[in-house]
């Protein structure tokens, strides 16, 4: 077996980074996390990579201001770079282009914590609630150009409880999202052939 190599793109502590790293040490996993590349220098996840062998690298936003070509364009080199084919999403704070996009059409997958398309954009635990869903979630889908918008892969449901907090709330999905993610990577990787 082929192992695609997988970028993962954090922003932040990378608990869902952690997940993808855990699961891809299976013998039959179909990918390997070949590097992790954060657009913060002081996102945690880049320390817990480091500390599981996994190669890291940073595309410092604060480098780049409002210009999302060039950072974008930074971020495909260095993935490149890296021979890597196939890249998740997870927790990364940032708009990708369309141009970066549809580069990486079929390739490229994120986690969102809500049952898409219930709650797009930021804070879906805190809209679920002032939804007043009995039920909610998160959703591995592929990324297209508008935000939260691309095809579902999988989902995984989570009740909303009497009492619920954003941060209880936010608790419960992830827990959710670390078992989802790395069977979605999987469902996804053992279909995907890579762009030449
Ligand atoms: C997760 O809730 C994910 O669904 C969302 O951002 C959060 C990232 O958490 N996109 P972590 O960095 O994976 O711990």
């Amino acid at each position: 077996m082929t192992r695609k190599r997988v970028g993962i793109l954090i922003s932040g502590r990378g608990s869902n980074m952690q997940a993808l790293i855990k699961a891809a040490r299976a013998d039959d996993y179909p990918g390997q996390i070949a590097l992790v590349l954060s657009s913060r220098p002081d996102a945690g996840g880049l320390a817990a990579a480091a500390a599981q062998g996994v190669a890291t690298a940073v595309v410092d936003q604060a480098r780049f201001g409002r210009d999302r070509e060039a950072f974008d364009a930074e971020i495909h080199r260095v993935l490149t770079t890296a021979g890597i084919e196939f890249v998740c999403l997870a927790g990364f704070m940032r708009i990708l282009t369309a141009g970066f996009v549809r580069r990486w059409e079929g390739r490229l997958i994120n986690i969102h914590p809500s049952l898409l398309p219930a709650f797009r954009g930021l804070k879906p635990q805190a809209q679920a609630l002032a939804a007043g869903v009995s039920v909610s979630g998160c959703t591995v889908h592929h990324v297209v150009p508008d935000l939260d918008a691309g095809p579902s892969i999988a989902q995984a449901v989570v009740p909303v409880l009497p009492g619920d907090t954003e941060e209880s709330l936010s608790a419960r999905i992830l827990e959710a999202e670390h078992r989802l993610y790395p069977e979605a990577l999987r469902a996804v990787l053992s279909q995907a052939s890579p762009k030449p």
